[in-house]
């Protein structure tokens, strides 16, 4: 069995029900695994120790939303809305084409170079989507990729109807053959219910197929407007509604009385210059919350959670605890794992050390790299 031990925790959050916080605190990670916690001065010697020099640590990010495989850039359309053209979903196919001009290596190459950005600032474990493929090949080859990065797989087939193809026909496909083509790399399934995208009907269609697989179900909803994405993952029992920037109190209501989480993504905003999500009147009517990246090259290009959290307790008027909450516990909620996301014993031990002294100096000291140390499956990888 290897031990390690982190001592001279001067603020240990486990979101452990009772003591969610401890001060003066050690940890005891075994075989990768949180196996002990409590008062620093009575921490069991192990193989191996990490001084935390009365640092604060914190369960490890889990991004619950994102889009890391693709090509091409698309910091022209970003600058251009700088100076003040509107987004719209159809930027997509221009990150389409040249995804699917690209060798699989590059992807992978470019993937994997996000992938140690995003752990750098804390993340140890996210979910990736495709969607930037929009034929059977292409989708395949994208979820191929995220299989060599993550266990969180979503197909995201229907992210518009590409260039040139009769949507009836697509909207079939993706629910058909497509899914077939990626049903065992794939672990849910996205719909990206929205105008210029997908209508309510067309996403039920293509979330069911995948629910019919065995799939969970994710969905783009209310991102850009008010409509019905939010009432269909209620309905469906999706594990999460992302974006949920447009929602109205039956939207929230049904999200509540389903569980559904809420998954925010407050730097799609930000880069987009568009109104926030109403968290506060998700979190005052009890539905879980998430915060994620949205990590992807047209709306959110950022894998930083650090940033989530900053922007989430500025603009979000969420307060720094529920925004850390949020990007860990709440992450984990809408990828359904139970065993990350919190630092209770039998917890995997994904943490990070924060050169702080609590969560707050997250969104205190915005753009600032805090991260003193990250620790995946109790090794320091960083
Ligand atoms: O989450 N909303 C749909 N998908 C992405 C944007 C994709 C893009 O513009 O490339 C999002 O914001
Ligand atoms: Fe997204």
């Amino acid at each position: 069995m290897r031990a390690l031990v982190v001592d001279r925790i001067g603020r240990l959050v486990t979101w452990d029900d009772e003591r969610p916080v401890l001060e003066d605190a050690a940890l005891v990670v075994e075989d990768g695994v949180v196996a002990w916690a409590g008062p620093s001065a009575q921490a069991p010697a192990a193989d191996q120790r990490l001084d935390a020099e009365w640092r604060c640590v914190v369960p490890g990010f889990v991004d619950a939303h994102t889009h890391l495989v693709f090509a091409g850039d698309r910091s022209a359309e970003f600058a251009a809305r700088l100076a003040g053209q509107p987004y719209a979903a159809g930027g997509i196919r221009t990150t389409v084409e040249a995804t699917r001009a690209a060798p699989a290596h590059e992807l992978l190459a470019r993937a994997q170079r996000l992938a140690a950005e995003a752990l750098r600032s804390g993340t140890t474990t996210f979910e990736v989507k495709s969607g930037y493929g929009l034929d059977v090949a292409t989708e395949r080859r994208l979820l191929e990729v995220a299989a060599q990065l993550t266990p969180h797989r979503t197909f995201l087939g229907a992210h518009v109807v590409p260039a040139g193809v009769d949507r009836t026909a697509y909207v079939d496909l993706v629910r058909g053959q497509m899914l077939d083509a990626v049903a065992d790399l794939a672990t849910a399934v996205d719909v990206f219910c929205e105008v210029g995208a997908f209508d309510g009907d067309e996403s039920r269609a293509v979330l069911a197929a995948g629910a019919a697989r065995g799939l969970d179900l994710h969905v783009h909803a209310n991102q850009l407007g008010p409509g019905p994405g939010a009432l269909l993952a209620a309905e469906l029992g999706a594990a999460s509604a992302d974006h949920c920037t447009h929602v109205t109190d039956d939207d929230v209501a049904a999200l509540r009385d389903a569980g559904v989480v809420a998954v925010l993504v407050p730097v799609a905003e930000f880069s987009t210059r568009s109104p926030y999500a109403p968290a506060r009147r998700l979190l005052d009517a009890g539905v879980p919350v998430a915060l994620a990246s949205d990590c992807n090259p047209g709306t959110s290009f950022t894998t930083s959670m650090p940033f989530v959290v900053a922007l989430a307790c500025r603009e979000l008027q969420m307060t720094p605890a529920e925004a850390l909450r949020a990007a860990t516990q709440g992450g984990a909620t809408a990828l359904r794992r139970h065993d990350v996301g919190h630092l209770r014993v039998g917890a995997r031990a994904d943490l990070v050390v924060l050169d702080a002294p609590s969560e707050v100096h997250l969104a205190y000291r915005p753009g600032v790299d805090l991260v003193h140390a990250v620790v995946r499956g109790g090794e320091v990888v960083r």
